[in-house]
């Protein structure tokens, strides 16, 4: 069986691929990347100034506490009806676990090039144990998929996909947002569900507790290796700590607003959770970042809200073709680009950076 997850389809020589190995090949502004950076640089970083607290997190990685958690009969129970969800859900959940797998993927690639290049033992003891915690939850996704007649080809999408470059300080700054984003994502709808299971309508969501420990403890060691280096967390780099936390946040709210049914089901509204996740983000990102995007300032939403309206537009000049609409598209992406520069112009906050990193996950 083939899906047609809503995502811009693009041919690949003469290899055959099925529809949901194609959208997850697809490069959009929206959809999660692969990386490439200069692994030499990376290999050069030391974590000397935090030792201690370096070491303690790397015991933790080493002791493996989710070696059994993802799999489907660890007794969470796997209570399934897919004929129960509505084509339009089905669909939009679909594209959400291929979306999720990606992301998963893109960072086990990353993470295992950079064991594979390097020789400094402290990153990559690292890199060993965070590859191997995101190919577990790529291949747990690839599993859930199977469950609606669909995969993606791990293998192929390491070729075909394309690959973004991003200098070593780039990649600190974009995986470690990811990975904190990615805990608050998981933890808000595990706590949400908890509340109301009626609303749990894939077994998937019951493995998030567990899961979303795995990304917050890879951020963890991201903050840390930001911290070992204070220049990446002043003077002009400032800048790029802001730029990525606007990046972000814009691209968590727009990608979200496009799923609405997924969110309905679950019973969640896409600009509150939205909002939520960004307030559990910041907070946790107080341990790194001297300088943070002030998410309770009424003119961040209204920003948001004005990419937003601007992205509802993009679509439909997307889907109408022809030569007018193209125009109307460049225009509507000109108008986007200025609400995403008015975001970053908004005041942030100066934030005291606390003298151990380390934080505990309490969400
Ligand atoms: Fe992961
Ligand atoms: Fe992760």
């Amino acid at each position: 069986m083939t899906t047609n997850l809503g995502i811009d389809n693009a041919m690949y020589g003469a290899v055959a691929l099925n529809d949901t190995t194609r959208a997850a090949v697809a490069t959009t502004t929206l959809s999660p990347r692969f990386y490439t950076t200069d692994f030499a640089a990376m290999d050069a970083m030391s974590v000397e100034p935090v030792r201690a607290e370096w070491d303690a997190l790397i015991a933790e990685l080493a002791s493996d506490l989710n070696r059994k958690h993802f799999t489907r009969d660890k007794g969470l129970g796997w209570d399934l009806d897919i004929e129960g969800l509505s084509p339009a859900l089905r669909a939009e959940f679909l594209d959400f676990l291929v979306s999720s797998l990606t992301a998963e993927f893109s960072g086990c690639v990353l993470y295992a090039e950079m064991k594979k290049r390097g020789k400094n033992p402290d990153l990559q003891a690292l890199f060993k144990y965070m590859s191997r915690d995101e190919a577990r939850h790529a291949g747990f996704i690839n599993d859930c998929l199977r469950d609606f007649g669909v995969q993606v080809d791990m293998g192929f999408l390491v070729k075909a996909k394309k690959y973004t470059y991003f200098s070593p300080k780039f990649i600190l700054y974009a995986t470690y947002l990811s990975e904190k984003i990615g805990y608050a994502r998981y933890i808000t709808i595990f706590r949400h569900l908890e509340a109301h299971p009626e609303r749990r309508f894939h077994p998937i969501f019951k493995w998030f507790e567990e899961w979303c420990n795995d990304e917050y403890r890879h951020g963890e060691a991201l903050a840390l290796l930001m911290r070992a280096d204070p220049g990446l967390l002043s003077g002009l780099n400032l800048l790029w700590v802001r730029f990525f936390q606007v990046a972000v946040f814009s691209t968590m709210f727009l990608r979200d607003h496009r799923r609405p049914e997924m969110h309905a089901a679950l019973g969640l509204e896409p600009e509150a959770y939205g909002m939520a996740v960004f307030r559990i983000t910041s907070e946790i990102s107080k341990q790194v970042f001297p300088l943070l995007v002030d998410v309770e300032a009424p003119a961040f939403l209204e920003g948001l809200r004005a990419m937003q309206r601007l992205d509802v537009e993009l679509t439909a000049a997307r889907a109408g073709g022809g030569a007018a609409n193209w125009a109307r598209a460049r225009l509507i992406q000109a108008r986007m680009a200025k609400a995403f520069v008015s975001l970053l112009l908004l005041p942030a906050k100066k934030n005291p950076l606390p003298a151990s990193t380390r934080l505990a996950p309490s969400w």
